[in-house]
């Protein structure tokens, strides 16, 4: 982890996301999902909700969509442990669904946002529609939102596609991988 990370506030926040119970998703999950990472490069992934394996084990994205992920980054000369990858609710939605605007709420305020506050990230990357809805407040079609720098609440965020919706369709594989050429570049030194 770099230096200017609040890693104890982290570590707190962790504790609490793992015992939480102030939105309805506790009584589904088995394990609540905080996130982790390396931070090298002082930019944070944001996903939608864990799946089913992450639920299973407590870790982000290493379930089919985070093996994805991994063979995605490498072209780009990137690995999922150069960034902190968490997600817009850190528990698993009953059978996969998306997660609820008052669920995404709930999660933002008391987790999401503190994490952000001792992370300090120079760049947000919004994975799909929950982290934009959550973090940048638009319902805006992603074909209008993705690969754009927005600044937002103080903050520098990117949206693009879920690794899911990538994983699944060749055509966005192809946007998202443009827009992690911008990413790239904006994380360049
Ligand atoms: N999708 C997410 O958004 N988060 C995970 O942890 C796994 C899949």
């Amino acid at each position: 982890m770099s230096a200017d990370l609040d890693s104890a506030r982290l570590d707190e926040l962790a504790e609490g996301i793992r015992i939480c119970e102030r939105c309805p998703l506790h009584l589904g999950r088995r394990h609540a999902v905080p996130g982790e990472g390396g931070f090298r490069l002082h930019c944070l992934l944001v996903g939608e909700a864990p799946g089913q394996r992450e639920d299973e084990v407590g870790r982000p994205f290493i379930g089919r969509t985070g093996a994805f992920l991994d063979r995605f980054l490498v072209p780009f000369g990137l690995s999922r442990d150069d960034f902190f990858i968490t997600s817009s609710v850190k528990c698993r939605p009953p059978g996969n669904r998306a997660p609820k605007p008052l669920e995404m709420d709930i999660c933002r305020e008391a987790w999401l946002l503190p994490q952000i506050q001792a992370l300090k990230p120079r760049l947000v990357v919004l994975m799909g529609n929950a982290p934009i809805r959550s973090l940048l407040g638009v319902r805006t079609p992603m074909n209008e939102l993705h690969g754009k720098l927005r600044q937002h609440s103080g903050l520098s965020m990117l949206p693009t596609y879920h690794p899911t919706a990538a994983m699944r369709f060749p055509a966005v594989r192809r946007l998202a991988e443009a827009d992690w050429e911008t990413i790239r570049t904006l994380l360049r030194p």
